[in-house]
C-alpha cells in the first residue's frame, strides 16, 4: 500500500488529517532464547514492517482502526481506562505501550487516532507485536515530546508486553526493531545492553523466510515455561558457581557443573542456553572474517540444539529446515524466533533461490497438508517518520 492511499485512508475514517510513520519487523540470525539468559543475540531489522498515521486528540479518546483487521472496525477506548480487554484485541499492543509510558511518569495529555497497516505477514514470528510496540513509541515521541531515545523505546516495549500483555519476552525484538539499521546485524549483549552494528556482506546470498502459517496456540505458554525452567536451573547452579546469567557460563562451565541441575530437562534447556550463546559468538566473528560458510553451519547447528535439547520446533519447522539442508546453494537453514511454529530463516544462494522455494514448499505441503510461504527479505532501518 502506497503512502498516499495510507493518508487519504486515515482521513477517511478518522476525519482529519495524520502523519505517517514507519516501523520495521525483525528476523534474528542467530542466538535463539538466549535474550532472556543473558546472553548474546544477532538479529536485524527488515524493509517490511507497520506503517501507523496518527494524530493528537483534544479529548481523552483513543481511536484505532487496522487495515489488516477492517472487520474490527473503529475499536474505541480512552486514557483512562488503559487495561489489557480481550475484545481489544490487537489495540492491546499500542494501549499497552501508552501504559507503560504512563507507568514511567510520561502520561499523555489527551487521545489519539492511531491506523496501522502492517506488511509483516500475521503470526510469522517475524516480530508484527514488536513492531507495533516500537512504531507506538515513536508515535508518542513525536507527537507528546517524551524525551527518550531508541533504547528506551526498545525497553519500554518490552516492559509493555512484559506487564501489560502477559508474555514474558526478552529485549531482542524491540530492541532489534528499534535500534535496526540498513545492511546491518545487531551483535546485543543482552546482560549489558552493549551492543555492536555489524556490516551484513552476503555477496551473492539472500536471506530467505519461510513461513510454517502453524497457528500458533500454546505458544506464549510455552515460552513462558521454557524460562522459568532456565531460571530455575540458573537458581540451582548458583549454588555452586558465582554467576549472574547462564550467559555468564562457558562451555566447559556447563559440563563441570551440569550435575547441579537435579533434572534432565533443565539440564538440556541450560545446555542450549549455554551452547547457544557460545555459539552466537563465534558465528559473528566468522561473519566478520567474511567466513560464511562456517556462520551458515553455526545456524544449522543452532536449529539441531533447539529440536532437540530446547524442544521448540515441532514438525512444521524442522520439516522446513530439513527439506532447506537438501538444497544446493543453502549456506545455512534453521528456525527463527519463538518457534512452536511461526518461521524459519535461510541464507540461501540467489541463483538457488527460486528453486529452493519451489522445492521446500513442495516437500512440506506433502508432509504437512497445507502450504508454506516464502519471503525473500533485506535488511532495513530502524523506525522513521514519513511524511
Ligand atoms: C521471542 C521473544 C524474544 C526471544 C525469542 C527467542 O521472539 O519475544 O525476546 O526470546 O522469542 O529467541
Amino acid at each position: 500500500m502506497e503512502k498516499r492511499e495510507l493518508l487519504s485512508k486515515f482521513q477517511e475514517i478518522f476525519g482529519v488529517e495524520g502523519t505517517l510513520y514507519f516501523a520495521p519487523g525483525r528476523v534474528n540470525l542467530i542466538g535463539e532464547h538466549t535474550d532472556y539468559n543473558g546472553g548474546h543475540v544477532f538479529p536485524c531489522a527488515l524493509t517490511i514492517g507497520t506503517y501507523g498515521v496518527a494524530r493528537k486528540r483534544k479529548d481523552n479518546k483513543l481511536r484505532f482502526y487496522s487495515l489488516n483487521f477492517e472487520h474490527l472496525g473503529v475499536i474505541e477506548s480512552s486514557l483512562d481506562d488503559l487495561k489489557p480487554y480481550k475484545e481489544a484485541d490487537w489495540t492491546n499492543y499500542p494501549k499497552g505501550v501508552m501504559w507503560a509510558f504512563g507507568e514511567m511518569g510520561m502520561k499523555m495529555d489527551s487521545g489519539l487516532d492511531l491506523l496501522l497497516y502492517g506488511n509483516i505477514p500475521n503470526g510469522s514470528g517475524l516480530s508484527s507485536s514488536a513492531s507495533v510496540e516500537v512504531l507506538t513509541g515513536y508515535i508518542l515521541r513525536d507527537l507528546y515530546g517524551f524525551k527518550v531515545d531508541n533504547k528506551a523505546l526498545a525497553l519500554i516495549g518490552q516492559f509493555s508486553e512484559n506487564k501489560f500483555n502477559g508474555v514474558n519476552c526478552g529485549i531482542m525484538d524491540q530492541f532489534a526493531i528499534a535500534m535496526g539499521e540498513k545492511d546491518h546485524a545487531i551483535f546485543l549483549d543482552t546482560n549489558t545492553l552493549e551492543y555492536q552494528l555489524v556490516p551484513i556482506k552476503l555477496d551473492g546470498i539472500r536471506i530467505v523466510i519461510a513461513s510454517s502459517n502453524k497457528k500458533r496456540g500454546l505458544g506464549d505458554s510455552k515460552y513462558n515455561e521454557r524460562r522459568s525452567e532456565c531460571e530455575e536451573a540458573l537458581g540451582e547452579l548458583k549454588q555452586y558457581i558465582d554467576i549472574k546469567s547462564l550467559g555468564d557460563l562457558l562451555e566447559d562451565d556447563f559440563e563441570i557443573y551440569k550435575n547441579a541441575i537435579d533434572s534432565d530437562i533443565r539440564k538440556k534447556r541450560t545446555k542450549h542456553a549455554v551452547y547457544e550463546n557460545r555459539r552466537t559468538m563465534k558465528a559473528v566473528d566468522a561473519l566478520v572474517n567474511n567466513d560464511i560458510v562456517t556462520f551458515g553451519k553455526l545456524m544449522n547447528d543452532s536449529h539441531i540444539s533447539l529440536r532437540d535439547d530446547y524442544e521448540v520446533t515441532g514438525v512444521e519447522l524442522d520439516t522446513l529446515v530439513e527439506e532447506a539442508w537438501k538444497q544446493p546453494g543453502v549456506v545455512g537453514a534453521r528456525m527463527t524466533g519463538a518457534g512452536f511454529g511461526g518461521c524459519t530463516v535461510n541464507l540461501v544462494k540467489e541463483e538457488n533461490v527460486e528453486a529452493f522455494i519451489k522445492n521446500v514448499g513442495a516437500a512440506y505441503e506433502a508432509k504437512i497438508g497445507y502450504a508454506a510461504d516464502f519471503y525473500v527479505v533485506d535488511v532495513g532501518n530502524g523506525p522513521c517518520k514519513l511524511s
